[in-house]
């Protein structure tokens, strides 16, 4: 074992989920992170690990900030970065006023680089880093983004929308040509490095009963490729949805019937799903991706997380920019936060601290690659300053305890905490 890089700062990360055990979260105050190249090799106390540390190695020392997982955003649309905070009276419209025009573009390969190149620069300055995202329908947005990906050495999930009606026809596929694309972007870039690839129908309203039938076939035939799409959004695409497909048992249905529920599928929103729905949701340890700050902005519910707990529903949270209206988990986590309360629940600062890093990576089955500081894990990680502005500055000289510090950054914080961070051992971004 050589030791290549050594940070001496607070540590956070977990090893479970702190509502089922006290011993999930790790914190050490005065702690050291030791990775070897791209890995993690330990992370504990100073004073327990300092010996590891070769005569030659000078410790990087951040005092008073936080190092932890870096984030992991579960949905969010790289073509909608130049169209957030676009407003429309709900889903239906703002896709087609915004969303479906802006995506029209990435039919050419330089606009796709540039705007995938700004989008990744923003993820890292936000402290995300990983993320599964959206492309457009054109396979030549999916190898702009993974080109850049792979430049940074990011450890990101990403594919191809497969769409063959309902929208505009510059922006149509075909159910066989959406298959042959996708099969040939998983051949080129499914564990290309550190790229991984999600089969992506956009919605049921915009698929063939014969696209999302190749799709499930395409899941069956690469179990480990991830399957993202939206399901249960808002009430006007639920009765859509459901005129269209009549005989599925629900909305969320559609997606079982295909075989499109399985490990490492990503259903984003999941607002309007009955227990029924929630019951294969867990049967099939298919993930919920919470987008709050795109609910509240667009209108379309309030997630019920006591009913998702207690079906043991996999929980994740994700921005779901440009539907989001901020590229920071910190920002996501707030509204989180808030969602809850409006159902009556309080979500500790822990949980969502944990939702956010190994909670997600539990529910896209990556936790022994990413998601904390367990040794080989990759080194994805970020330096975090909680007293980053005036206002957490002065906040900060009244905390009390580790709870009150995670919630106060929760609510407060966003990209400018985020002093730096890090992806595969290597700095990509760093604030000054
Ligand atoms: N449903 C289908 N497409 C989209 C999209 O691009 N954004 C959101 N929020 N919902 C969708
Ligand atoms: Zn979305």
């Amino acid at each position: 074992m050589t030791i290549t890089l050594a940070l001496r700062a607070s540590l956070l990360h977990y090893t479970d989920d702190p509502a089922l055990t006290e011993d999930g979260i790790h914190w050490h105050a005065d702690g050291l992170l030791l990775l070897e190249g791209e890995k993690i090799v330990a992370a504990g106390d100073y004073a327990a690990l300092k010996h590891l540390v070769p005569d030659e190695l000078t410790v990087q020392h951040h005092p008073g900030k936080i190092i932890m997982p870096g984030f992991i955003d579960t949905h969010i649309h790289y073509p909608q970065t130049d169209m957030i905070a676009s407003p429309a009276p709900g889903l239906l419209p703002w896709l087609e006023q915004y969303t479906f025009p802006t995506e029209r573009q990435f039919q050419n390969p330089a606009h796709a680089n540039d705007v995938a190149s700004f989008f990744l620069d923003e993820l890292l300055r936000c402290g995300t880093t990983t993320a599964m995202v959206y492309c457009t329908v054109h396979p030549e947005s999916v190898d702009a983004f993974f080109t850049q990906s792979e430049q940074r050495n990011l450890r990101m999930v990403a594919g191809k929308v497969m769409m063959d009606r309902h929208c505009p026809e510059f922006l149509q596929d075909t159910a066989e040509s959406s298959a042959r694309d996708s099969d040939a972007l998983i051949q080129r870039w499914h564990n290309q490095g550190r790229q991984l690839y999600a089969i992506t129908p956009r919605f049921a309203p915009t698929s063939t009963p014969e696209q999302l039938h190749l799709a499930g076939e395409l899941a069956k035939q690469y179990p480990d490729t991830f399957i993202q799409t939206h399901v249960a959004e808002n009430k006007d695409e639920c009765a859509w949805a459901r005129s269209l497909f009549p005989n599925a048992r629900s909305y969320l249905d559609i997606y079982d019937q295909v075989g499109l529920m399985r490990p490492r599928a990503m259903y984003a929103h999941c607002i309007w799903l009955d227990d029924e729905d929630r019951r294969r949701m867990a049967e099939t340890q298919s993930a919920v991706a919470l987008c709050p700050t795109s609910n509240l902005f667009l209108g379309s519910g309030l997630f019920d997380f006591d009913k998702a707990e207690a079906a043991n529903v996999p929980l994740s949270i994700a921005t779901d920019v440009g539907g989001g209206t901020s590229f920071s988990m910190l920002q996501t986590m707030n509204e989180t936060y808030k969602v809850a309360r409006m159902g009556g629940r309080y979500l500790p600062a822990s949980r969502m601290f944990y939702t956010a890093t190994l909670g997600a990576a539990r529910a896209m089955q990556l936790h022994n690659t990413i998601g904390n500081f367990q040794s080989g894990n990759e080194a994805d990680f970020i330096i975090v300053d909680p007293k980053a502005t005036p206002l957490l500055a002065r906040r900060s000289a009244h905390i009390n305890s580790l709870e009150e510090q995670l919630f106060v950054l929760a609510m407060l914080g966003d990209d400018r905490c985020i002093e730096a961070t890090y992806a595969a051992g290597k700095l990509v971004h760093s604030k000054i």
